[in-house]
């Protein structure tokens, strides 16, 4: 058996071939080698389909970017991936995520934000009106493809909603219930083959957002049994093979925040003593195994 493992084409620094690194070190010690190498290979397409020699040499990828295309690509080729190209699309979009999970697992409140094509047009006073009515304030903006943070803004009545609808606007959004009593912690959970397999609480002092990169503080924590089957659930019916789980802690219980089908795991391995490679490695190989 044989692998490959992509990572973004414009990969560049040391740092981010540490996770692909440590897979591809953990599938050697399975006896599985892997290339590992940047998605800017890029086989072509050809009328009708793909060519079946796109997957050549190859058993299965276990694919670490989020671009779209390759995978489907690949999968058209006949090659299985780790995650599948379906389940990292839906993934990478906050709201497709919560359309696929609101009727499945427990999540906060959540509207779209319709599409504007028309630079500088304010929000309109009925989708205003909307927000103040089923939300409330604070109410949380949040850009659908965003990560570590970046993309989560708290608006604290109409006047700072405006100003952040109108620097997002083109960007694709959501509105969503800011969940008061989680401000500054949630908890991470990572799920590999359908199984929780740990988690990580996360704390941050200055920030609503418990984000590492925005200086939350990890600590290894125990999972509840309904924590456990939330994120289970979830993973499952996005068909991830591999997922970290952003949980809020509400009053009314765990909701899901959101599912990040490329989770990074080196502080999670670090706080939590767990070898997640090693499990990722596992199910892998215990999958293509099953399969052949
Ligand atoms: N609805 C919410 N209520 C309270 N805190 C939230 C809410 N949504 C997000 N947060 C906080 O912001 C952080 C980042 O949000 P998240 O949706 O996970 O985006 P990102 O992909 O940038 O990590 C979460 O880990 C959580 O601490
Ligand atoms: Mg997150």
């Amino acid at each position: 058996m044989k692998g490959l493992i992509l990572v973004n084409a414009y990969t560049q620094n040391e740092h981010e071939l540490n996770q692909p690194r440590r897979i591809r070190q953990e599938l050697a010690g399975l006896g599985v080698p892997c290339d590992l190498r940047r998605n800017d290979f890029v086989p072509a397409w050809v009328a009708g389909g793909v060519r079946a020699d796109a997957a050549r040499g190859y058993d299965f990828c276990v694919y670490l970017d989020k671009d779209r295309y390759v995978p489907r690509l690949l999968e058209g080729a006949g090659m299985r991936l780790f995650n599948r190209a379906r389940a990292v699309e839906v993934c990478d979009d906050k709201m497709l995520t919560h359309i696929a999970l609101a009727d499945v697992v427990p999540m906060p409140v959540t509207m779209s934000a319709p599409l504007c094509y028309t630079a500088g047009a304010p929000l309109s006073d009925a989708l205003v009106g909307r927000v103040e009515e089923i939300l409330g304030y604070p109410v949380v903006v949040k850009e659908c493809y965003g990560s570590l943070g970046k993309g989560v803004h708290l608006a604290r009545d109409r006047a700072q909603l405006h100003e952040i609808a109108a620097r997002l606007q083109a960007r694709p959004h959501l509105f969503q219930k800011f969940i008061a009593e989680s401000a500054g912690q949630d908890m991470r959970v990572i799920v590999i083959g359908g199984r929780a397999v740990g988690a990580m609480r996360r704390t941050s002092k200055g920030d609503f957002r418990s984000n590492a990169e925005l200086g939350g503080r990890g600590e290894t924590a125990e999972l509840t049994a309904q924590e456990k089957a939330i994120c289970e659930s979830a993973a499952q019916m996005l068909g991830l093979d591999y997922c970290g789980i952003d949980l809020l802690l509400s009053a009314d219980g765990p909701l899901v925040c959101e599912v990040n089908s490329n989770a990074f795991f080196g502080t999670f391995e670090r706080v939590t003593g767990i070898n997640v490679a090693r499990l990722y490695a596992q199910h892998i190989v215990n999958t293509m195994r099953s399969a052949s």
